[in-house]
This record gives structure tokens, sequence and C-alpha cells, in this order.
């Protein structure tokens, strides 16, 4: 295959369960050595997907190709090239870590010997030698992630599919976690993983597929599909909640798109497409209502809001304004 050639090749993949299409039509391709992060929310197709990839399920109609391997026809040739760490760790709690490395790593007809020096050296690059002959159910959550992305790479694959790597991990857990894929890339692998966070897609991948309903809804780099939320975002906040209303209603007519309120933070903010041109009128406006500001910036605007743009999963916002510059709530 040529460096160039796609490792994964997705054509017009279809899948339902009964009434529920899980998938309809899904196409995109996944290069060597880069990452592709599948973008969207509960019930979007992603785990379906996965799960169709690494030749778990049957997918209805269309076709995928993973290291030039028919992924419906093909199914011995595809398993020994793909690894997966599923959104639910295939990992037996009642067996050490070790057990479990080496268990799997015989289960791909690794000699004895080959399969624990493969565990040991996997326990070790994921920082789980100190734990390795403790019952993995006395694990924290973010080391039994560890152990089931170990486990994924006991047989070398090619492709490493993440099924949301780092679902209920805390903050430290998942940076953990993030840098071993990256250490992974850097090595390179290429990698297909599904996420619900916008900013670990941000983070790891190269390419965003976002999907939702089971359909491709945008697909680029991290900057064009911020371009496609519509570029500079102004986000105005106030110290005192009661001029969060007055805020939003003075951003509905001046933005180019609905404001969004964060009550928590006293933030509100609205996609601006002529930014700095514009900031001086609305400063002039906010002042004139009296309201004081804590803090105004323009920025790029986040994944997050990206997407709730693109899926119209939006906190809706039909423009209209409250007479609030007075009455206090
Ligand atoms: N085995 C199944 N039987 C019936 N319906 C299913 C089955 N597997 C998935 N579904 C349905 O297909 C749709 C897609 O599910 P899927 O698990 O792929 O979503 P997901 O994007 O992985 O969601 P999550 O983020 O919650 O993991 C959902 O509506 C789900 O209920
Ligand atoms: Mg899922």
């Amino acid at each position: 295959m040529s460096p160039q050639a796609p490792v994964v090749v997705v054509r017009n993949l279809s899948k339902s369960f009964g009434d529920i299409k899980a998938l309809s039509g899904v196409s995109f391709d996944v290069h060597a050595g880069t990452v592709v992060g599948l973008l969207g929310p509960n019930g979007a197709g992603k785990t379906t997907l996965v799960r169709i990839l690494t030749t778990l399920l049957d997918a209805d109609t269309g076709s995928a190709h993973v290291a030039g391997f028919d992924v419906l026809r093909d199914k011995a040739r595809v398993r020994p090239v793909v690894g997966l760490a599923g959104q639910y760790a295939a990992i037996d709690p009642v067996m050490t870590g070790r057990e479990n490395l080496v268990m799997v790593a015989r289960l791909y007809h690794l000699p004895r010997a080959e399969a624990e020096s493969r565990a040991s050296e996997l326990l070790m690059r994921f920082g789980l030698t100190d734990a390795a002959d403790r019952q993995s159910d006395t694990y924290s959550g973010g080391m039994r992630r560890r152990l089931d992305l170990a486990a994924s790479l006991v047989a070398d694959p090619r492709v490493l599919f993440l099924d949301e790597p780092t679902t209920g991990l805390d903050p430290r857990g998942r940076m953990e976690l993030w840098a071993m894929v990256r250490d992974l890339v850097s090595d390179g692998m290429t990698v297909l993983l599904t996420t619900q966070y916008l900013d670990e897609a941000d983070k790891l991948a190269d390419r965003i597929v976002v999907i939702d309903h089971g359909r491709i809804i945008a697909e680029g780099e991290t900057d064009e599909l911020k371009g496609m939320a519509g570029g500079t975002y102004l986000t105005v906040r106030v110290n005192d909640l009661s001029s969060v209303e007055p805020v939003r209603c003075v951003l509905a007519q001046e933005g180019d798109g609905p404001a969004m309120v964060d009550d928590s933070s006293g933030e509100v903010s609205v996609p601006l497409a002529r930014g700095a041109a514009k900031l001086a009128g609305i400063v002039r406006r906010l002042d004139e209502a009296d309201i004081a500001i804590a803090d105004i910036g323009l920025r790029q605007p986040t994944l997050d809001e990206v997407f709730l743009s693109l899926t119209g999963h939006v906190a809706s916002d039909d423009g209209s304004c409250k007479q609030t510059s007075t009455e206090e709530s």
C-alpha cells in the first residue's frame, strides 16, 4: 500500500436496529499516521461504527476497508491489524493487570515467554508496573483505562480504535491518557477515536468528523470547523447576574447568531462576523444601558460552540428582547 493510501476507508455505511437508523450513509477516510476524531453526542452512532470497523458487527449496506481488508468479507484478516479499547473496558476484574495482558497475548497465539515479556513491556509503558500483580478490580478508573489501552496494543495493531477513551476520567487522568495516545501516534500509529468531548477532539485529532443521528454533519480540521461556526465570538461577562438578560438582549440584536448564556459564570457569547468593527458600538450600547461589564473580549469559537451551531442543539434564542433595563428580578 502506498504511504498516501488511506488505512481506513468507509463508504456509504448504513446500519439499522429495527426502526433505529444508527448509521445512514457514512463515508470518510483515515490516513496512515493520523488521528481522526469522531465527535458526536449520545446515540450518534459512534460505537456502532467502531464495532463495524473492528468486525464485531455487520453493516447493512455500504463498505469499509481497514489496511486494505474488507471488514465484512475478510474479518479474519482485519482482526490482527486492529486494536480496540472500547467504551466499556474489556478487562477481567478478578485477574491481575499482568494476567489480563498475558491472557490477551495468549489469545493472539503468542508463546508463553513472549506473552509475558510483551505484558511486562506494556505494563511499564503505561505506568502499571507497581500495580501489575494486583487484582485489576482494585485499580482506579484511570488505571483500568490504561490497562485496557495496553490490552488493545498486545498484538501490535496497525490501527487503533478508541471508543470514548477518557469518559469518566478526572482531568488528570484525561491528560495522562492524551499524552499516551500522542506518544503512540508519534511512533506511527493510526488512530480513530470517538468522543463527546470537543476539547478532546481538538487536542488529539488531525481531522474531526462530526456525527449526529447516524449522519456526518461536518468534517474538517479544527480551524475549518471553527470557521463554520461563524468566525469570531464576542464574550461579555458581568458580575451582577441581573445584568445577564439585558446583555443577552443587546448581543442578540448586534450579533450574527443566537446569543448563548452561561448563568453560572455570568457570561454571554455571540458570533460576530466583523468582530472588531462592531465592538465599539456594542460597548457604547452596554454603557448607555448602564450595564457594568466585568470583562469583554473577542475570541475564536470553542468546539462546543461549533458543535452546537452545526447540530442546532443550541440554547433556544429567538432574538427577542424583554425590556429589562431597570427592573430587578
Ligand atoms: N444492539 C442494539 N440494539 C438496538 N439498538 C441499538 C443497538 N446498538 C445501538 N443501538 C442504537 O443505535 C443508536 C446509536 O448507538 P451507538 O451506541 O452507536 O451511539 P454512540 O454514539 O456510541 O452513543 P454513546 O455516546 O452514548 O456511546 C442509538 O439510538 C442506540 O440506541
Ligand atoms: Mg458509544
